[in-house]
């Protein structure tokens, strides 16, 4: 059997936030470190990733797996011009047209899990529903994305909790009492304390208290990364923070802190050029954050160094704590 692919997915309910940016420089960072990486746009009908990457009109994508008769995935990998990095676009033949139901969503993820790869970073779309829900809940490391503004941080709460609710409700497919009590515990504009997972943990208590326990481990076996973006100043470092404790108050939900991006005309520069901007600067500040943010996703510490036009890099894998004398 073949190691198992990391799947990284970007997410954060809010648009315009920096999930598309911080996605594509986190694969070309891990790809840059060797690893083999694949980048997938899932913004079906939104898809703009590939300008991202100086790629003007992707000559395949998402869209002609469903409307031709693509059956081996690695047709619809791109070139990206950057070593060990391939991409799969969400737009194709015709852009602006993605129905998605949730069996079509069915296909890919079931395309996805075809690819060899040692990463796959999914660049997720903005908002809530299923079909950005379900790609976040295929990965097996969820990263989501806030920028420090207090609407940012409140929409991102909302994706984690969608996130875990689907999660449960899913796993609940062969109770569909259950699934019902759960799917009403999360409408999308539900205010933060009327439906925690606190509230939902006594309604299983009351109605169905043999499953409990399954409940509890999918809980806890939620852990998602977050990545604060656009950060200016220490106040603005507090966000994170109280993110944190929010998910940890009304979800009970353990988010890991993997770090921050400052916000910096270096990244609006590298948009304008079409270029990640771990690639035109690695030893920018915004370029160092993301290092680091890899270094903890990763396990690894990562120095990217710029001479004569090429990139070297690096790598230090940390040892656990276990180790250590
Ligand atoms: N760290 C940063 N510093 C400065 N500008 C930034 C930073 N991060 C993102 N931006 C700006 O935010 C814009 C939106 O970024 P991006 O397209 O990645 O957002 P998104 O969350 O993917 O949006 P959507 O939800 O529409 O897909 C960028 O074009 C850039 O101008
Ligand atoms: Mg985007």
């Amino acid at each position: 059997m073949t190691n198992p692919i990391n799947i990284i997915a970007v997410g954060g309910g809010k648009g315009g936030i920096g999930k598309s940016v911080v996605c594509t420089n986190l694969a070309a960072g891990m790809a840059l470190s060797g690893q083999k990486v694949i980048l997938m746009d899932t913004d079906f009908g939104a898809s703009n990733l590939h300008a991202l990457l100086g790629i003007s009109n992707p000559e395949h994508g998402f869209q002609d797996f469903f409307n031709t008769d693509i059956i081996d995935p690695r047709a619809l990998l791109l070139d990206t011009g950057i070593s060990n990095l391939k991409f799969v676009s969400g737009a194709g033949d015709n852009p602006g047209s993605a129905n998605i139901d949730s069996d079509k969503i069915g296909t890919i993820i079931s395309f996805i899990r075809k690819l060899e790869a040692d990463t796959i970073l999914l660049d997720l779309g903005p908002g809530t529903n299923y079909n950005v829900i379900d790609f976040f809940n295929m990965s097996t490391q969820g990263v989501v994305l806030t920028t420090p503004e207090m609407t940012s941080v409140m929409k991102t709460f909302s994706f984690i909790r969608s996130a875990l609710f689907r999660r449960i409700s899913l796993a609940f497919q062969a109770y569909p009492e259950i699934q019902k009590m759960v799917d009403h515990s999360d409408p999308t504009s539900a205010d933060i304390e009327s439906y925690t997972t606190g509230l939902l943990r006594s309604k299983f208590k009351e109605q169905f208290p043999n499953h409990t326990e399954s409940l509890e481990a999918l809980i806890s076996n939620f852990n998602p990364g977050l990545v604060v973006n656009r950060v200016r100043n220490r106040k603005d470092l507090m966000a994170g923070d109280n993110l944190l404790k929010l998910v940890k108050r009304f979800l009970e939900v353990d988010v890991t802190y993997l770090g921050y991006i400052i916000e910096s005309d270096r990244v609006r520069d590298s948009i304008d050029e079409m270029i990640p901007f771990l690639i035109k600067d690695p030893q920018s500040k915004p370029s160092e954050n993301l290092q680091q943010i890899i270094g903890a996703l990763t396990n690894t510490d990562l120095q990217f160094v710029k001479r004569d036009g090429r990139i070297f890099v690096s790598k230090q894998v940390r040892l656990s704590s276990g180790w250590e004398a």
